[in-house]
């Protein structure tokens, strides 16, 4: 009776116990099925909050937060309220139409740049490009030749002179001189926030003779040829028409908490147009003349960026060995054309809209050929691979009400009365099976307070290179191994 009784609590406790485990081992079966479903669901659907893809009125991120480590910079957008230029925190309305012209422009001189158009015509093209000659003195505005690209749109602060003096310059992937507005602003200096460098405060400036390697290796790099008299002259064209002229030089740059001496920058005597009120530019090109090439020593032409979903928070740009070292970043090999050595070139393979695999053959990538820019905003893809996602993106969000198109942008809704939408997630593949999952902050660009459009563009001709553009790259961490030949993305490395 004992026995059995005991037995019998025995059985009501193994029962009991074994209920409870096969509830808890059902529960997390099925907590494990959510959590799978939500993932599929997530896969092909970003469902987000409208809210959230507006910028907030003020920076989300403490000016200089503490986590910045040494060889990093703080990065902020140009023209949102955590930008240094923008001294009362509040975020400027800058018009995105005309963000999205500047960037057409710089889309068309890079494609001019790289012109995959037969050799012979891209010879005729090269030639017809440095016909002109530079402008005798940094005075005069200069001849229409050289460098043709808008600017970027990301800034970062910067070093230079001994004693150092900060400067707020917009940082740029394809280009390569460093400059910044330069006392005694022979020309004209526009006006900036921050007091215009002057080299003879510095115990450490020096002008670069025109007759020195150094300054044939800028004319290559630039294409401005010049006659020279004493002073290396640089000059740059935008493709906004704003340019930047002055003395080539040598000075001390610091970067965050590293000195780099005998750093060769223009020294800008005349300069002009859009540029905002930053102080210059940081060249981060693949040239010798770039950032990324006169730092290798100390950083081994490593770099990476993170940039935020919105202008109201803050990213990073690093250098060295800090580069990739926080994210698990998936690589994808870094090319270069030697026709155009400055320029970051990937293989983009195909892409995914809501988890399934768009049609496109793979001559349409190889035919274009793709980089990867800081400074383009909307990704421009193939004529074919736009049409291909345009109509895969268009079918999976046929239940809202479109709009009509808004500038370069041709897929816009009307999501008036919406507080949450549905959107296919969007996968771009690049070679080594490394996929870029697109934030939904660059699926949909919100242009009025009730039109969203997709985030990306057609090139008109099959030929011009695709461009991965910065709204795509935003919240990654990319990283630039350039001697590894190897670039990543790191998923959620900001906000
Ligand atoms: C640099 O060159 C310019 C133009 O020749 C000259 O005016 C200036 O004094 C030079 N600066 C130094 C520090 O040599
Ligand atoms: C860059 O690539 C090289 C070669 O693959 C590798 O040895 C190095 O660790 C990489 N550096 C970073 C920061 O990823």
């Amino acid at each position: 009776m004992a026995i059995d009784s005991s037995s019998s609590i025995f059985h009501l406790l193994a029962t009991v116990l074994c209920l409870v485990l096969i509830l808890g081992c059902s529960e997390k079966v099925e907590a494990y099925r959510f959590e799978e479903m939500t993932a599929k669901l997530r896969h092909q659907n970003h469902v987000v909050s409208l809210s959230s893809l507006m910028p907030a009125e003020v920076c989300s991120t403490p000016a200089q937060g503490s986590k910045i480590l040494s060889s990093q910079l703080q990065l902020a957008h140009k023209d949102g309220p955590c930008s240094s230029l923008n001294k009362e925190g509040r975020a400027k309305i800058s018009s995105l139409h005309q963000i999205l012209i500047d960037d057409q422009t710089r889309v068309k001189s890079i494609h001019s740049k790289i012109s995959n158009q037969d050799p012979v015509a891209a010879d005729e093209h090269k030639k017809k490009k440095r016909i002109a000659p530079a402008a005798d003195s940094a005075v005069k505005l200069p001849a229409n030749s050289g460098q043709k690209l808008g600017t970027g749109n990301f800034i970062v602060t910067i070093g230079l002179g001994k004693p150092k003096q900060d400067f707020t310059v917009v940082f740029d992937t394809g280009s390569d001189l460093t400059w910044i507005q330069c006392q005694p602003c022979v020309g004209q200096c526009y006006s900036q926030q921050d007091p215009i460098f002057n080299p003879s405060a510095s115990s450490t400036y020096s002008n670069i003779s025109c007759n020195s390697a150094t300054c044939a290796q800028l004319q290559s790099a630039t294409g401005n040829p010049q006659s020279c008299r004493t002073t290396c002259i640089y000059q740059i064209v935008y493709g906004d028409s704003s340019y930047s002229v002055g003395y080539f030089a040598t000075e001390t740059l610091t970067l965050s908490s590293d000195v780099f001496p005998k750093f060769e920058f223009g020294c800008g005597q005349n300069n002009q147009g859009l540029f905002g009120s930053v102080d210059g530019l940081l060249g981060l090109g693949r040239d010798p003349i770039s950032t990324v090439s006169q730092t290798s020593q100390k950083y081994g032409k490593r770099f990476s960026y993170c940039l935020p979903s919105t202008t109201s928070s803050t990213g990073f740009l690093a250098f060295g060995s800090q580069a990739g070292a926080s994210s698990s970043a998936r690589y994808t090999p870094l090319l270069t054309d030697s026709n155009n050595p400055s320029f970051y070139f990937l293989t983009m393979k195909g892409i995914r809209v809501g988890g399934k695999s768009l049609s496109i053959a793979q001559s349409v990538f190889t035919t274009s050929g793709t980089i990867i820019d800081s400074g383009t905003v909307i990704t421009r893809l193939p004529p074919a691979a736009y049409s291909a996602l345009r109509s895969a993106f268009r079918q999976g969000m046929s239940k809202y009400p479109s709009a009509s198109a808004y500038s370069i942008l041709d897929t816009c809704y009307n999501l008036a009365g919406y507080n949450t939408v549905s959107v296919p997630t969007i996968v771009l593949s690049f070679g080594g099976g490394t996929n870029l999952n697109v934030d939904v902050s660059g699926i949909l660009v919100q242009v009025s307070s009730t039109e969203y459009c997709l985030a990306f563009a057609g090139n008109s001709d099959s030929t011009d290179v695709a461009i991965l553009g910065n709204r795509q790259q935003q919240t990654f961490e990319v990283v630039y191994n350039v001697t590894g030949g190897k670039l990543g993305f790191g998923a959620r490395a900001c906000t």
